[in-house]
């Protein structure tokens, strides 16, 4: 996650407008997510997918599986002028150790953790200030004492009477072990040396609650405090990511595998398995979704950062002289992509990695990212898209010491044959890789929370805009009333139209309730379009059409609903 701590001195809110909680509460309420285990208390980092949800989820996947796999990129030609061409695989979520190994999780996945030696939590050391500006109580507190600095200084103000009451209080109960409420004179009067004694370099808020946090800056340099309680952390270990379990009778180091932490390990190993199956040339890519697992320390924000997620990756080999091309084409698509399927342009960007971010193998790697309404102003990755180049094949050819390079005839210096026709020579090498690397939680996430809208002047204010390629609910056909022959008009019309599009999600039908209530039912449920069969249609074979997104109501000819939905959905 890219997002970063604010400085402001008083949390204003997100500036989506949109409230996680409200968006949480209709996800339940409508049936898109629950969380896994709910009667039970539910289990950190585990979430399930309701009916609607799993509708939704499914869209999604199949989204992805035509536009990247079936007619990938739209059917667009690649850099090198011809058609792309993909091809689908799907793995197990257990692999042989050895995949790991080879892959460098065994050895390298792992988060720098650090032990509160307060209340024994955990917290990722990367992520520390992250979590204590969004989640610590304490953090927001102790930062509200703060007066805004005076105009024309960036030093904020102080008032250490406040700051003292904070201590001696409410701090007590949030943040036992910070220093400044174990020992609020002393930290204070650090603190007054501190802003006083450095006018040229004055402290910004976060340093300065850093600072307060742990008493003093001494010599042992910045000591970080606790999220829950406020004590010192311990310094960071390895905290293994991947989640381990046994194939076979014995638990036994022998017999120890690991759950997947992604899906781009299987393809890889494949990778000559498809080129010798099928008749698929470099360049071309392997697609594969399904469930990854990773031990994650800190589970938050909803779905966004689970222990099991499903991925949509897709690794696309290519010769080494042509890969910058490819990583710029899947780049440039991938961020159409999600606009395509209902994310504002205004909320997502494409963030190149910093040289110091890039793995050791990899010379490009961007991230499409999203401005959930938690990391809003700052944005939260959604999308991978890095060029790999040819360390996994590398990697796994080493270890399995099976040959994974590639030849191609159409390729290296021309030769002369004997006829004297030229011809070339073929060249054998070694494929990069670029991998777009999707997360279909976070993708459904980001849809939800982009079609999530609140309008005060309609009747039920909260509206889920989805996409129609998208939407769970594609259609909903109403009798105006149960009774006087409608009922029948709307059942034949929901018949034709499940016929048509109930591959693609619910054509939902209901005769009970006012009609407003219906519609704000569907509203909520982001159904795009609803049909209401009523005294006229029996007349003159017309029936309303009304827009979720407006509102607005038009008629239309009961025989030309079907096509009129068709041209909709796309
Ligand atoms: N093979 C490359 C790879 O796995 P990644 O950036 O670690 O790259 C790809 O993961 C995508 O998977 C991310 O952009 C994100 O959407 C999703 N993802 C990763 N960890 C996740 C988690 N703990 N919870 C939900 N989604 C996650």
């Amino acid at each position: 996650m890219s997002s970063q701590p604010s400085t402001n001195p008083t949390p204003s809110p997100p500036p989506t407008g949109k409230s996680m909680d409200a968006i949480m509460a209709l996800c339940k309420r409508r049936g898109f997510i629950f969380q896994a285990s709910d009667i039970y208390g539910g289990i950190n980092g585990f979430w399930d997918y309701g009916p609607l949800g799993a509708q939704l989820k499914k869209n999604l996947r199949e989204a992805w599986w035509q536009d990247m796999i079936m007619n990938p990129a739209w059917g667009r030609k690649g850099p090198n002028g011809e058609r792309v061409r993909c091809v689908p695989l799907e793995t197990c979520i257990i692999q042989h150790p050895k995949v790991w190994e080879a892959s460098g999780h065994l050895a390298g996945f792992a988060d720098p953790m650090r032990k509160c030696p307060g209340c024994g939590h955990f917290v990722r050391a990367d992520q520390l200030w992250d979590v204590l500006v969004v989640t610590s109580e304490w953090f927001n507190s102790v930062i509200q004492e703060f007066h805004p600095a005076p105009e024309g200084t960036q030093t904020p103000g102080v008032d250490s009477e406040r700051l003292l009451k904070w201590a001696r209080t409410k701090g007590k109960k949030l943040a036992p072990n910070l220093a400044i409420v174990r020992n609020p004179e002393v930290t204070l009067s650090w603190l007054a040396t501190r802003i006083n004694g450095q006018p040229s370099a004055p402290p910004d808020v976060i340093e300065i609650v850093r600072h307060l946090a742990t008493e003093q800056l001494n010599a042992t340099g910045l000591q970080d405090p606790c999220p829950r309680c406020g004590a010192v952390l311990g310094t960071p270990a390895a905290f293994k990511l991947m989640f381990e379990t046994f194939a076979g009778l014995t638990q036994t180091e022998d017999n120890k595998v690991y759950l997947r932490p992604e899906t781009a390990q299987g393809i890889f190993v494949h990778f000559k398995n498809v080129v010798d199956s099928t008749r698929v040339k470099v360049p071309f890519g392997i697609g594969n979704t399904g469930r990854s697992f990773r031990n994650e320390i800190t589970p938050r924000n909803f779905t966004f950062r689970s222990r099991e997620f499903e991925q949509a990756e897709l690794e696309f080999f290519c010769h080494p002289d042509d890969s910058m091309a490819w990583y710029t084409f899947w780049r440039d698509f991938r961020m159409a992509w999600w606009q395509s399927i209902g994310l504002a342009s205004e909320n997502l960007i494409l963030r190149e990695h910093a040289k110091d971010e890039l793995s050791h193998y990899s010379v490009g790697t961007c991230d499409v990212e999203y401005r959930f309404p938690f990391t809003a102003p700052g944005f939260g990755e959604l999308e991978g898209i890095a060029h790999r180049g040819s360390y996994d094949l590398t990697q796994h050819q080493t270890h399995s010491k099976v040959k994974l390079d590639y030849f191609d005839p159409a390729r290296g210096a021309m030769v002369k044959q004997k006829d004297g026709r030229e011809i070339p020579a073929g060249e054998r090498f070694m494929p990069h890789c670029i991998e777009p690397a999707a997360g279909l939680d976070r993708g459904a996430l980001a849809l939800i929370c982009e079609g999530y809208t609140v309008d005060p002047s309609r009747p039920s204010p909260e509206i889920l805009k989805l996409h129609p390629r998208i939407a769970p609910i594609k259609a909903a056909v109403f009798p105006l009333v149960d009774k006087d022959g409608m009922p029948e008009v709307a059942d034949k019309l929901t018949d034709e139209l499940f016929k048509k599009f109930g591959h693609g999600g619910f054509i939902e039908t209901d005769a009970k309730q006012s009609i407003g209530k219906r519609y704000a039912r569907m509203d909520e449920a982001g159904c795009p379009f609803c049909f209401t069969i009523d005294g006229d249609t029996l007349k003159d074979q017309t029936v309303t059409c009304r827009d979720r997104d407006t509102g607005a109501q038009q008629r239309i000819a009961l025989d030309k609903v079907s096509e009129f939905l068709g041209e909709k959905l796309g």
